[in-house]
């Protein structure tokens, strides 16, 4: 239960395949048992960029685990005013018990964890989103029973999201296929690290071709084509990713019993459309709930709950 207690999650590959396995049985254990925390303890969300489902549900999360939350907008701190990251995690660490931090650079959360010794959660940074893959795997995993030896199809832009899931799928035994437009390939350190996790067991594959990769897959998974960030691109985008939407006849290629998840917000009429989104195969509001199931399991662990 205390497995990661005390530790950071920077990125999906903190975490070994028998930990990332006792987390989401924690998730799904915590969907109908309570666990509480041993002391008043309070997480201090430091977000940088917009976020509904991911404050809302660290924060209910931490309010039902029995602890409390300080909402750190940049704009009400010195952050703002450009008090260096190393002297705002070293003046946070004396006060919070832990940190989920949303930001740009990577760099910039570990160097945030560096210099705090609380532990530091990754709730967004352009590199990784990987509470978000958490739940993605909870979501799957309910549906299919297992994750071992399931198929997951990442069509579209080769962001964030699809290095996490890169590394989530590999960590539990599933293979899976990223379809993006040239030009928008996910990371090439998390590729590596992915196949390294995989070891040939499971298959990592990168794909120019949407059709091909979404042939068989039990899970088939878009995002937006322009992320947080990188709004003024969109209009240079669309015309290359409108090949990589989420149609229902794109959705005719995967298995029949197959599952259409998205990360949310959706751009509907772009990376999905509207009947797919409202469609029977969506589970899209099942995984934005797990969100919660999945971060009180993160919190719970790595906070000692009982
Ligand atoms: N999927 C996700 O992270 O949603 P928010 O940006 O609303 O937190």
């Amino acid at each position: 239960m205390a497995a990661l207690f005390g530790r950071d999650l920077l990125s999906l590959a903190d975490l070994t395949s028998s930990e990332l396995h006792e987390l989401l049985e924690l998730a799904t254990q915590l969907k109908s048992q309570k666990l509480k925390l041993q002391c008043h303890q309070v997480l201090g969300l430091l977000f940088s960029k917009a976020s509904t489902r991911t404050r809302v549900s660290f924060t209910v999360a931490m309010y039902q685990l029995g602890g409390q939350v300080i909402d750190l907008h940049p704009n009400v701190t010195q952050v703002s005013r450009g008090e260096p990251i190393q002297d705002t995690a070293r003046v946070l660490d004396r006060y919070l018990d832990v940190l989920a931090i949303r930001t740009f650079a990577q760099q910039e959360l570990e160097i945030f964890a560096n210099y705090a010794k609380i532990p530091v959660i990754n709730a967004l940074t352009d590199l990784e989103h990987p509470c978000q893959v958490l739940a993605d795997l909870l979501t799957i995993q309910e549906k299919f029973g297992s994750l071992a030896g399931l198929t997951l199809t990442y069509v579209g832009d080769g962001n964030n999201v699809a290095n996490s899931l890169m590394l989530g799928c590999a960590l539990a035994g599933m293979n899976v296929r990223i379809a993006f437009p040239s030009g928008y390939a996910p990371d090439a350190e998390v590729v590596e690290k992915a196949r390294n996790i995989a070891n040939h067991q499971t298959e990592v594959i990168l794909t120019h071709d949407p059709e091909a990769a979404t042939k068989g897959a039990h899970v088939l998974y878009t995002d937006v084509w322009a992320s947080m960030g990188q709004e003024a691109e969109a209009g240079d985008r669309f015309p290359v990713f409108q090949p990589y939407q989420i149609s229902q006849q794109l959705l005719s290629l995967a298995d029949p019993e197959a599952i259409v998840l998205h990360c949310l917000p959706a751009h509907r009429g772009e990376e999905i459309t509207n009947e797919v989104i409202e469609g029977s195969q969506s589970k899209v509001w099942d995984q934005a709930e797990n969100r919660l199931h999945a971060q009180k399991a993160l919190l719970a662990s790595i906070l000692g709950a009982k």
